[in-house]
Order: structure tokens, then C-alpha cells, then sequence
């Protein structure tokens, strides 16, 4: 099987069980010539898996998630999920836009959060195969007034497995009205694979100065705090556990405000992982990521393989526009129109080192 010749780059699908209203959810593998391997299913467009190999060359999974659809329901924690219109949270689920106020569903305490309870992650998308790419793309058509958000916005999402073992998120969206998006993927990794129950000896670097300060109930307050020395720095490689007992709240929930963002590709974080070796490296377009280290996971649930989540089981780079932003005009522009195009584009790469 292992042969050096035999491995192309294939895509195939398979049944991924069904929705509680009786819908057939499909997983699809995408794999290239390493061997490496993504499952994404048009439930949520959620990314069920990444097999990746270790510095010994076992190839195993490292991201959360569960071995059939119904584990995804309801996906609380939004394992490997598609997230929109608006990923993080939307103070009170209100804004203002163009003079009128618009009221989004809430979901958490008082706050909007990820696109709401019947947000991106819980519908299902359109999927066509782009086998030249080794690709899939996803569509899905948000109706005007959906979770309360105005004009009806077209999204797709390319996801695209390369043969350096990277896998490549490229957003776009359209509109007819104006409205908030902020889209991003929502996958828990864990590069030990499970072997380390839980992220607190990976090693995170994040080139990062700030973070946007929040209060008690994540909603920014428009203060961009320097990481100084303190917990929050990351812009020197720093093993996550070291300081998380210092960090403000729960532990690492915060949005990072990458350096000289200018919307260009460009390396924004990196994890390491000591025992497997893997690294995992994170690019984006976009000008935060939310470094969370899945506090909220509590040992409640058994995901795939019977691997039971306890705290902090995997964390989470999700690459993002600025929490709130609808609300915090010194933030950067959430608000797309008409005529314009929504792009953004993530690499998550997976690698390996000796030390
Ligand atoms: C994160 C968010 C956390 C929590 C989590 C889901 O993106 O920052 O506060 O809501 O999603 O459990």
C-alpha cells in the first residue's frame, strides 16, 4: 500500500449517518500523495478529521470530532465547524447598520455567538468535487432575515487539501443587502492525537502584540492591550500551560490582533507538539485569530474512538475578523455591500520535527 509510486491525491465519499430529521449526511476524504488525509462532511461543513503523520511516520488524527453526524448534534463546542455569518460574539445580538437596528437570535447569555443557533454550522451546503485541485466547494445560500441578519448572502468555502500537506480555506461571499460577515473554521487540534489528554505541553507562537480586552461576557471593550511579558505572550514560542492559571477568566479565550495586517497570506501562528513531533502551522489573511484553549470542554463528551474531551482537550485557531466589530467602529470593516466580495483566505500546514 505504502508504496512510493502508488499515492495520488483521490477524493471519495462515503455515508456519514443521518440528521435527526431524517437527512443522509456525506463525508468526504480528500488524501494526497503523503497519505494525508481530510474527512469534511456537508453537515455544518465540518472538518471530521486530519491525519497527519508523527516524526516516526504514523499517520493518526489530530482534530476533535466524532465518528458519525449525530455526534455533531447539537455540536455545542462547534467541532470543525463552518461558522457564520459572524463568528465570536455580537454584543446583546444587536447593531446598528446604515440607522437601523437590527436584532440577531442569541445564543450565549445574552450574546450572539457564531452565526447563532442555526448558525453555518448546523445547515447543510451544497458539495462539488474539484478533483483537479483535490478540493471540495461548499455553497450555501443564507436567506434574508436568517438568525435575524439582513440580505441574502451567498457564501462558498473551497477547502483544498495541497501535496505539502496543507490544508487551504479560501471564504468568499456575496450579498444583496449590506450585512455583518466574519466567517472562519472552527477545528480543535490536538497534535498528540490524544495521546496527551490534554494541549497544556504544546508549544504555541502567535505574532500577536495585542489581544482585544474583554469583559465578563467576551463582548470586546475596544481597549487593544499590549501581550507585555505577561500570560498573553506568545510571540515567542511558550508551552500553553505555563501561564494559563494567570490568564484573566478561564483560561486562553482571546483574540490575538496579528502584526501589520495588511490583508495579505502571511504567517500568523505556529503549535508544536514535543512527543509526536508534529507541527502545525497556521496562515491567514485575515487580521485576529481567537486562541482558544477549549475551556468550556468539561470530560461530558466521548468523541471519535471513544476519546472522552476533558478540559482543554484540544485549542483552537480560528482566523477571524474582530469580535463585536458591528458594534466598535475603531475596529477593522465587517460590513459587506452589495458588489463587493467577501475574501479570505487560511492555511493550516502540517509538518513534523526532531525537537
Ligand atoms: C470559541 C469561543 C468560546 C466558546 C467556544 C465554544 O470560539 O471563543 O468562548 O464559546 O467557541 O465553546
Amino acid at each position: 500500500m505504502a508504496s512510493e509510486e502508488q499515492n495520488e491525491s483521490t477524493i471519495t465519499q462515503a455515508p456519514f449517518g443521518k440528521t435527526p430529521d431524517g437527512r443522509e449526511a456525506t463525508l468526504y476524504t480528500l488524501t494526497n500523495k503523503n497519505g494525508v488525509t481530510v474527512k469534511i462532511t456537508n453537515y455544518g461543513g465540518i472538518v471530521a478529521s486530519i491525519l497527519a503523520p508523527d516524526k516516526a511516520g504514523n499517520i493518526e488524527d489530530i482534530v476533535l470530532g466524532y465518528d458519525q453526524v449525530y455526534g455533531y448534534i447539537p455540536n455545542d463546542p462547534y467541532f470543525g465547524a463552518l461558522i457564520g455569518r459572524f463568528g465570536n460574539r455580537i454584543a446583546k445580538g444587536k447593531f446598528y447598520l446604515d440607522g437601523k437596528e437590527y436584532t440577531l437570535a442569541t445564543n450565549n447569555g445574552p450574546n450572539h455567538l457564531h452565526g447563532g443557533p442555526a448558525g453555518f454550522h448546523t445547515v447543510f451546503w451544497d458539495v462539488e468535487e474539484l478533483p483537479q485541485q483535490n478540493a471540495l466547494k461548499l455553497t450555501y445560500t443564507s436567506q434574508d432575515g436568517e438568525e435575524g441578519y439582513p440580505g441574502t448572502l451567498t457564501t462558498t468555502v473551497v477547502y483544498t487539501l495541497t501535496d505539502d500537506n496543507s490544508l487551504l480555506i479560501a471564504y468568499e461571499a456575496t450579498t444583496d443587502k449590506p450585512t455583518p460577515v466574519n466567517l472562519t473554521n472552527h477545528s480543535y487540534f490536538n497534535l498528540s492525537a490524544g495521546k496527551t489528554q490534554d494541549v497544556l505541553s504544546h508549544v504555541a507562537t502567535i505574532d500577536a502584540d495585542r489581544y482585544t480586552v474583554v469583559d465578563d461576557s467576551f463582548i470586546p471593550t475596544g481597549e487593544l492591550r499590549p501581550v507585555a511579558d505577561g500570560p498573553m505572550d506568545f510571540t515567542s514560542p511558550k508551552v500553553i500551560g505555563t501561564e494559563i492559571e494567570d490568564v484573566e477568566g478561564n483560561g486562553y479565550d482571546h483574540n490575538y490582533v496579528i502584526n501589520d495586517y495588511d490583508g495579505s497570506l502571511k504567517k500568523i501562528a505556529s503549535v508544536y507538539e514535543p512527543t509526536s513531533g508534529r507541527v502545525l502551522e497556521v496562515e491567514s489573511t485575515l487580521p485576529g485569530v481567537q486562541f482558544y484553549t477549549g475551556n468550556f470542554l468539561n470530560g461530558s463528551l466521548t468523541g471519535k474512538g471513544g476519546q472522552v474531551y476533558i478540559q482543554r482537550a484540544g485549542f483552537c485557531l480560528e482566523t477571524q475578523d474582530f469580535p463585536d466589530a458591528p458594534n466598535q467602529p475603531s475596529f477593522p470593516n465587517t460590513i459587506l455591500r452589495p458588489g463587493e466580495i467577501y475574501k479570505a483566505t487560511t492555511v493550516y500546514s502540517f509538518s513534523t520535527r526532531e525537537k
